[in-house]
């Protein structure tokens, strides 16, 4: 059993045959636009484009900001490796922030902390890159006034986190531009795929673009810069219509997983569920974070039992401050990250799981707690 497979069905399978039928398979076509205008009215931007990768989204946000060579870039250090690596492409440095250890969020007082440190070393600080882990937003409330503060900009990654909401206002809205995809594990998927979202009309004019190739608007080739081929299938874009509309369905039922979970733990000691009582999460992912010294377990012996029965989990990110690809970057750490990725664990959360999936998980689990009981 996986930890988060496609949830596809028929709707999704009529979607794509009348896009198939309708001629339009290429990187343009109708449903192309609509998908981009569902999704900024489903996010509550002006604009939206769609993109081959949530990595290509990223990408082009950072370059559609100007983020290049000789500028930094804060990243959380807890992060799937895309965040870090669409700076590189930049040729921008990634400076790595450690997290919240109760959500596992960027830590907001570090990311204020840097900023007036590189500013006083006279650094250029691009972007801001917070990412809403697993589905649960950033506190916005205060990451946002701290970065407008010293003037650089936000790139929300939001990849995780469709159909989350902060405060009452949706994931992927809160910076000058959000980031979200469509990996076949996401919340919905296109198969490959993501979206840029922002109200800036003119940054989505240019990263539209950038992800056309860079072509001018004139019957013969002309490119007065460099672009990309970047840009997402009419295709795939029928596929996420379709997931689209059952996007809601499929939140509740994940919503109803972690539920499940919360109770299944709620008697144990020294185990607490990551972003626990954020309404607003998706719950993409519920992970547990485990105390050994209080659980008398660790987080990786539950894994191992669960694969016994093919039951897949994974852990929490490797910290970027620990991989060797970027050994060499600056970081500003507490620690929190590292035990987050010793002690975390994430679990079987996909919508499409059945009711006897789901049983047979909760029964391994309880198997499990009983057995260390
Ligand atoms: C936080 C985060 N950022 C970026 C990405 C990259 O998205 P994609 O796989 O669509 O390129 C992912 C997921 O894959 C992610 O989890």
């Amino acid at each position: 059993m996986l930890l988060s497979p496609p949830d596809i069905g028929p709707l999704e399978e009529s979607y794509l045959i009348r896009a198939l039928r309708s001629g339009w398979v290429a990187p343009a076509g109708p449903e192309l636009d609509a998908f981009e205008a569902e999704m900024a009215a489903r996010v509550g931007t002006a604009e939206a484009v769609a993109v081959s990768s949530g990595t290509a989204a990223l990408h082009l946000a950072l370059l559609a900001l100007g983020v290049g060579p000789g500028q930094t870039v804060l990243v959380p250090t807890l992060t799937f490796v895309a965040t870090a690596n669409a700076v590189v492409y930049t040729g921008a440095e990634p400076v790595f922030v450690d997290c919240d250890p109760a959500t596992g969020n960027v830590d907001v007082d570090l990311v204020e902390e840097l900023l007036t440190e590189l500013r006083r070393e006279g650094r250029a600080v691009g972007a801001v890159v917070p990412v809403d882990m697993f589905g649960a937003c950033v506190d916005y409330q205060r990451l946002l006034p701290v970065c407008a503060a010293a003037g650089v900009p936000v790139v929300e990654d939001a990849a995780e986190a469709l159909g989350a909401a902060h405060r009452g206002r949706a994931a992927g809205s809160f910076g000058r531009v959000g980031v979200l995809s469509f990996n076949g594990n996401k919340i919905m998927t296109t198969s490959g795929g993501g979206m840029l979202v922002t109200d800036d009309t003119a940054l989505a004019a240019r990263c539209r673009y950038l992800s056309t190739q860079a072509r001018q608007p004139v019957a013969h080739y002309e490119h007065t810069d460099v672009g990309y081929n970047y840009r997402l299938s009419n295709l795939l874009a029928a596929l996420g219509r379709a997931q689209l509309r059952r996007l809601d369905g499929m939140i509740d039922r994940r919503r109803r997983l972690r539920e499940r979970y919360a109770k299944l733990f709620a008697a144990t000691p020294g185990v607490h569920l990551l972003a626990d009582g954020d309404p607003g999460a998706n719950c993409w992912l519920t992970t547990i974070v485990v105390d050994p010294g209080q659980a008398g377990w660790q987080a990786a012996e539950l894994a191992r039992h669960l694969a016994e029965q093919e039951i897949e989990t994974r852990p929490v990110w490797k910290p970027m401050h620990l991989q060797p690809v970027f050994a060499d970057a600056r970081s500003r750490l507490t620690g929190a990250a590292q035990r987050l990725f010793a002690d975390g664990l994430n679990l079987p959360s996909g919508s499409g799981l059945t009711e006897a999936q789901t049983t047979r998980v909760m029964s391994a689990v309880a198997q499990f707690l009983e057995s260390r009981r």
